[in-house]
C-alpha cells in the first residue's frame, strides 16, 4: 500500500519533492540520505491531491503546475502526466505578499476535507507560503476532519495551538512540525558550527546568519512582519545549541530574483579562548532550497505514516525534533538525529 500524500502549496519545495518521487521511483540511490525509513522506500510514496490558491496553478495537472511561474525550482527531469490536478485551497485573510494582485482560487475548509477523503489521502503536507498562519491552521483542521495526519513545513506555529494539538491527540492522528529544517541549510549549518565551538571549549560571544535568495518564499520573507516572525523561529532554534546566553541573529536578509531557487547564507562567529584571545569565523554556504528540503521531507513523511499506522504516536516528538526548527520538545540536532535514526532508519 503506498503512502497517499496530499500537498498544500504547489511551490518550489513541492516541485522538487514531486520530481524526487520520480527520480527515486526505481533503483536510483544518488543523493538519497535514507533509502529505507520505517521499512518504507521513496517509491512507497504517492501524491494523490494538491491544493494552491494561485489561479495560474489551480486547474493544471500537477506535473505542469510545478513548473509554472512564479516557481523557479530547477527542472531535473520530465514528469509524466498523472491523475492529480491542482485544486483550489483554503485562504484566510493572510494572502502572502507575492500573491497580491494575482487572481486567487479558494475553497472552503470543508471542501478541502472532502477532497482529502475522496483522494484517500493519509497525510497532508503543508507547504504554503510563510506568514499565512491562519490558513495553515485551517489546513490542519481540514486534515483532522478528513482523518489525515498533518505535517507543517511552514514557520507558522501550528503545534503551539494547544486546542489543535489536543484535537489531533484525541483523533489519534499525528501533528508534525513546525518549520522544516533542511538537510544542510543555514539553520543546521549554524547549529553545527556553534556546537563544534562549544565542544572545543570556545566561549561563544556572537554569531549571525544572513540569507540572500531568490524564489517567491524569499520574496515573502522580506516583508517586515514575516521576516521578523521567521527570524524569531530560526534564531531560537540556533540559540538552543549553546548552553548559555550569547548574541545571535539568523534570518533572510534580501531577495535577488535571478538567484532562482538558490540561497547564499553568510555566517560570522566570534568567541574567545585561552587568555581571552579571540577566535572568529567568516564562512558562506550556497544551497538550493527545494533540493535541500527533499531528503528530510522524504524521511518525515515515511516516519509519520508508520507511527500513524501502527499507533506509535508517542514517537511524533522524535520526528519533530529531527525534521523541524520549532519542535514541541527541542533537542540538540545530533541527539535528535540519533533518536530518530534509532527508531526509524533501518
Ligand atoms: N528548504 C525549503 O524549501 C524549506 C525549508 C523550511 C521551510 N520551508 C517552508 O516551506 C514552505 C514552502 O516553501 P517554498 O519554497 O516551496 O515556497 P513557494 O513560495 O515556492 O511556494 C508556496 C506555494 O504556496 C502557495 N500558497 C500560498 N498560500 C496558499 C494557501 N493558502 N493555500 C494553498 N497554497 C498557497 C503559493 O501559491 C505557492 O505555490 C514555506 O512556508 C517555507 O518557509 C521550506
Amino acid at each position: 500500500m503506498p503512502i497517499k500524500v496530499a500537498l498544500a502549496g504547489v511551490g518550489n519545495c513541492a516541485s522538487v519533492f514531486v520530481q524526487g518521487l520520480k527520480f527515486y521511483s526505481g533503483d536510483e540511490r544518488r543523493g538519497l540520505w535514507h533509502p529505507n525509513v520505517a521499512g518504507l522506500k521513496p517509491k512507497d510514496m504517492q501524491v494523490v491531491a494538491a491544493f494552491d490558491i494561485d489561479s495560474r496553478k489551480v486547474g493544471l495537472e500537477l506535473p505542469k503546475a510545478i513548473f509554472t511561474p512564479p516557481n523557479v525550482a530547477r527542472r531535473y527531469l520530465a514528469i509524466p502526466k498523472g491523475k492529480v490536478t491542482v485544486q483550489p485551497g483554503i485562504s484566510r485573510s493572510d494572502v502572502p505578499p507575492h500573491l497580491s494582485g494575482v487572481r486567487l482560487e479558494r475553497s472552503s475548509s470543508e471542501d478541502v476535507s472532502k477532497r482529502l477523503e475522496e483522494s484517500e489521502a493519509d497525510i497532508l503536507v503543508n507547504m504554503i507560503s510563510s506568514g499565512s498562519d491562519s490558513s495553515s491552521e485551517e489546513y490542519a483542521r481540514a486534515a483532522l476532519r478528513a482523518g489525515c495526519g498533518f505535517i507543517n513545513c511552514t514557520p507558522s506555529l501550528v503545534l503551539k495551538n494547544n486546542k489543535l494539538a489536543a484535537d489531533f491527540q484525541k483523533g489519534k492522528l499525528p501533528l508534525v512540525g513546525d518549520d522544516l529544517m533542511s538537510q544542510f541549510g543555514g539553520t543546521v549549518f549554524h547549529k553545527g558550527l556553534l556546537g563544534l565551538m562549544v565542544k572545543r571549549g570556545i566561549k561563544v560571544a556572537k554569531s549571525y546568519q544572513l540569507d540572500v535568495g531568490g524564489g517567491s518564499e524569499t520574496l515573502n520573507t522580506i516583508d517586515e512582519g514575516i521576516k521578523m516572525a521567521k527570524r524569531e523561529v530560526k534564531t531560537t532554534s540556533v540559540a538552543s545549541e549553546v548552553p548559555y546566553k550569547f548574541e545571535t541573529i539568523a534570518g533572510t536578509t534580501d531577495f535577488v530574483d535571478y538567484m532562482g531557487n538558490d540561497r547564499t547564507s553568510y555566517f560570522w562567529f566570534e568567541g574567545s579562548t585561552f587568555m581571552d584571545s579571540g577566535i572568529s569565523v567568516d564562512v558562506y554556504l550556497r544551497s538550493s532550497d527545494g533540493a535541500n528540503a527533499g531528503n528530510v521531507l522524504f524521511d518525515v513523511i515515511r516516519a509519520t505514516y508508520r507511527c500513524m499506522k501502527i499507533g506509535r504516536l508517542g514517537t511524533v516528538g522524535e520526528i519533530c525534533a529531527y525534521g523541524f526548527k520549532s519542535p514541541p520538545k527541542p533537542m540538540h540536532f545530533d541527539e535528535a538525529y540519533t533518536k530518530f535514526a534509532a527508531l526509524y532508519v533501518k
